[in-house]
């Protein structure tokens, strides 16, 4: 679990969280509600903060075009046969909680 203090972002944008060793990708949805995803892309562990793209119901890596689901992070087209680590967040006021 780690606990950050809120981000300031628009929606759509990404933060790269970094904390204890680990990588994090946060995308603010607005309306206090935020994806978030590790950070590196299971399948060449591309850095998703430079190369993942929100498109509907799919974080997609631009490296080697993987589609990963934002719900389960199954992958669901392309190259990467491993999913996507997602995480829960609770937006706790002040702080987020990412678990
Ligand atoms: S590293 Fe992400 S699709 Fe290849």
């Amino acid at each position: 679990m780690i606990r950050i203090r809120k981000p300031e972002v628009k929606v759509g944008e990404k933060v790269k969280v970094v904390e204890g060793g680990q990588e994090i990708l946060l995308i603010y949805l607005g309306a206090g509600r935020y994806l978030a995803f590790d950070n590196k892309c299971p399948h060449l562990k591309c850095d998703l903060y430079k190369y993942g793209v929100l498109i509907r119901e799919e974080l997609v890596c631009q490296c080697h075009f993987s589609h990963f689901s934002v719900k389960d992070g199954r992958p669901r087209k392309g190259p990467a046969k491993e999913p996507l680590k997602v995480y829960s967040v609770k937006d706790d006021g002040e702080y987020l909680i990412i678990s």
